[in-house]
């Protein structure tokens, strides 16, 4: 007998209906129709069975700590740092586990399986650290967390910074970070660069980097991470996350650089909720969106990937670890709106993810591991223009969430009185 039995789904790659069978922790069957028995049938009714999301950027030391110990007024990135500096001092292990906790709990509502994120090195104790990779333990059965060591002060500005990033790869960090834009000049920033690639290369680490996170046009870090993730044969282990500056580069240069980031094989991971937000922050008008060059990348091959990045936190007051809504600002802020990149959209949040964390492809298929989430609408582009909800979240053969169908009674005389936001649409595929 199967576990489970999805009857009548979509997958993101085509418009053909099917049924799923899971048992134990596999996928045991796709196939058009499936005629078993099963511990549990679910009624699929047409809607779109995905992989689960990833988010490949993220900071769950800070997150739902908003307002702690006060707001950011200007908005910028800078005020959020000088924030984040002030609540250091105040943070406990306790009490950053259980916001992380909490922050896991919504990130599985979500259907959001796999978090890499960022956690702060640059001072002693590493409370954060620690708290994190407790974190990371309690929430393995159902969450892929992957932590990055991230100077947030800079590498070179504060004495110690290289000694507490080092001790937290020694005590189980999982990923090299940095942040060349902010470290005191432009000769430190490329000078961090190529320590925290031979740091990752000597370890055998993957590299994460907040790259060029400004408006500012001579930012060209990514250009020396390109030429380190090439020269130490790094490759697909590098990650340039943000990298706004490059919406401020001259033209040519970015036809110069673009190739040299494809040769390399790293990949980009911008993130639009805070870009948009973030960015821009000192022109009058027009304003600067903030978004990367996401269609050139794309064009050239390069595996691009949208992140969340903050969620309440000194940076971001919004935020519900909604994918579909980072994918959705994705396509207003780049912006791209033909059918095949708002398609895409929704797998720079799935596979483009999972890819940049170094994680296994999660397309779904037979004898694949069954994780998957199963969404209130027909296909990708519906599930990003109604930010979908999340009618089951599958784990390992398991349910472990579940949220009923949004559909709203109407009171209305003589007007139909169910409205479900997924029968508005007509049916369309990624290849339309
Ligand atoms: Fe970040």
């Amino acid at each position: 007998m199967l576990d489970i039995l999805i009857k009548q789904v979509h997958l993101p790659d085509g418009p053909k209906l099917v049924d799923v069978a899971i048992s134990g922790e596999k996928i045991a069957e796709i196939a058009p129709t499936i005629e078993a028995d099963a511990q549990e049938v679910i009624d699929g009714s047409g809607c779109l069975l995905a992989p689960p999301f990833v988010d490949p950027h993220f900071h769950m030391d800070a997150t739902l700590s908003l307002g702690q110990p006060r707001l950011n007024n200007s908005g910028t990135l800078l005020e959020g740092i000088a924030l984040w500096g002030e609540l250091k001092p105040l943070l406990t292990p306790e009490a950053v586990i259980e916001r992380a906790l909490r922050y896991c709990d919504l990130a599985v509502s979500q259907g959001l399986l796999s978090i890499r994120t960022h956690v702060d090195v640059s001072t002693a104790p590493l409370v954060g650290v620690e708290a994190l990779i407790d974190v990371r333990k309690q929430v393995a059965p159902y969450i892929d967390l992957q932590l990055v060591a991230f100077p947030q002060d800079g590498l070179y500005r504060a004495a110690g910074t290289e000694e507490n990033l080092l001790r937290a790869l020694d005590l189980g960090v999982d990923v090299v970070g940095g942040i060349p834009h902010f470290e005191r000049t432009m000769a430190d920033g490329a000078r961090s660069v190529t320590r925290l690639a031979e740091i990752a290369a000597e370890r055998g680490l993957q590299l994460d980097l907040h790259c060029d996170e400004s408006d500012d046009p001579m930012s060209r870090h990514v250009e020396t991470l390109a030429y380190e993730a090439t020269r130490l044969g790094l490759g697909d282990r590098v990650v340039a996350s943000h990298v706004t500056a490059m919406h401020s580069y001259d033209n040519y240069y970015a036809t110069k650089l673009i190739p040299l980031i494809a040769e390399s094989g790293m990949h980009v991971v911008p993130n639009p909720l805070i870009n948009i937000t973030l960015q821009g922050r000192s022109d009058t008008y027009p304003k600067r969106r903030g978004l990367t060059r996401v269609p050139e990348l794309r064009a050239a091959g390069v595996n691009v990937a949208f992140g969340q990045d903050c969620t309440m936190d000194p940076w971001y007051s919004l935020g519900s670890a909604d994918m579909l809504e980072v994918a959705h600002m994705g396509v207003h802020a780049v912006p791209m709106t033909s059918r095949e990149a708002m398609a895409w959209a929704f797998q720079s949040v799935t596979l483009n993810g999972a890819k940049s964390m170094g994680l296994p492809d999660p397309t779904l298929r037979k004898g694949g591991p069954a994780n998957m989430v199963l969404l209130q609408a027909r296909d990708p582009i519906e599930a990003v223009r109604l930010k979908a909800t999340r009618l089951a979240v599958i784990r390992s053969g398991k349910v472990i969430s579940r949220t009923p169908p949004r559909i709203a009674t109407l009171d209305l005389s003589g007007r139909p009185d169910n409205v479900n936001p997924a029968d508005y649409a007509p049916v369309q595929h990624t290849k339309s």
